[in-house]
């Protein structure tokens, strides 16, 4: 199975990581969202994090503009259809990601591999809206892409061996090192990483430490890069509220029930990084 080209939904944070990745590694990458300003704010956004590479002197003026111009742009899902593997980086909205699926499904050509970047929904339930579930699979960049090592490759009920085989050697030659784990709620990543972010929301909301002093301990104490609250408002409150939902709910456990003071900074807006306000002030 030769993997050439490559398709991407969605412009956003994720999805301009993950085209950024594959243009740099060789491959021809058509990414897709819904608006044109979308997609040229995506392309800008690869644009900026290639220019660090050129300002350290580990990477050439050309060989930058290069891998720009292996990033083409799209509006419309049908334009994916030659595509050797799609993945899908859209918004975490079970309806959304449904009708993306049908579309494609039904546009691209037989052998096409459909790949979902979501953090939590079903990889085995996003493959059934499918005609070919054996051509499905997950696989789960983390954020910043282009930085991070790890691609969490989930296997659904029914993906087959060649789609995990092919997805596997694919991510080698991104330079990345992809790990396997199988389709429960969470994977592995977001059901260890999220009862941690919580934990520590809880020790903030019941008076244990501050803000800093849960971060500061957390970084120094087990050598994490960022404090679980820093990476809470890096990560999106909205998107920890609602990967702590899939876990309460796919696995009945009241363990994984999302800290109330959580719910109430979703509730004000406070989302984090993105939105100026989380945990921490980015004004
Ligand atoms: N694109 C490209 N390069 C980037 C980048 C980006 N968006 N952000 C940072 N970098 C590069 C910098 O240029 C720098 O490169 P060099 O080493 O070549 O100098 C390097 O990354 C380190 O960046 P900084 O010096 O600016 O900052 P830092 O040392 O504080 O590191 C960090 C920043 C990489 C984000 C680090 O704090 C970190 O690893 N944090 C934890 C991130 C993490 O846990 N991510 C997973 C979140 S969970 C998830 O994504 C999945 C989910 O489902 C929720």
């Amino acid at each position: 199975m030769s993997i050439q080209t490559i398709g991407v939904i969605g412009a956003g944070q994720m999805g301009n990581g993950i085209a950024h990745v594959f243009a740099q590694a060789g491959f021809q990458v058509l990414m897709q969202d819904i608006s044109e300003a979308f997609t040229q704010k995506g392309l800008a956004t690869i644009d900026k994090n290639l220019q660090r590479g050129v300002d350290k002197g580990k990477m050439s003026a050309e060989e930058k503009t290069a891998v720009l111009g292996r990033v083409k742009l799209t509006t419309r899902l049908e334009d994916l259809a030659d595509c050797d593997l799609v993945i899908e980086a859209a918004t975490e909205k079970w309806e959304v990601k449904k009708l993306i699926f049908e579309t494609l499904d039904a546009a691209c050509k037989p052998g096409t591999i459909l790949a979902s970047n979501t953090s939590s929904i079903s990889i085995t339930k996003l493959a059934a809206v499918t005609k070919r579930p054996e051509a499905f699979i997950g696989m789960h960049f983390m954020n910043p892409v282009p930085v991070m090592q790890l691609i969490e490759v989930i296997r659904g009920l029914a993906t087959s061996e060649a789609t995990f085989e092919a997805v596997m050697e694919l991510s080698r030659k991104l330079g990345k090192t992809p790990i396997p784990c199988n389709d429960f709620p969470g994977f592995v990543s977001n059901r260890v990483l999220m009862p941690m972010i919580n934990e520590a929301i809880y020790a903030l909301y019941e008076g244990v430490a501050s803000v800093e002093s849960i971060d500061g301990i957390m970084k120094l104490g087990m050598n994490h890069p960022m404090g679980p609250l820093a990476l809470a408002d890096f990560i999106g409150l909205d998107s920890c509220l609602f990967i702590l939902n899939v876990l309460r709910e796919g696995l009945g456990d009241p363990k994984y029930r999302p800290c109330p003071l959580l719910i109430k900074y979703v509730d004000a807006g406070w989302l984090g990084k993105k939105s100026g306000r989380g945990f921490y002030d980015y004004a």
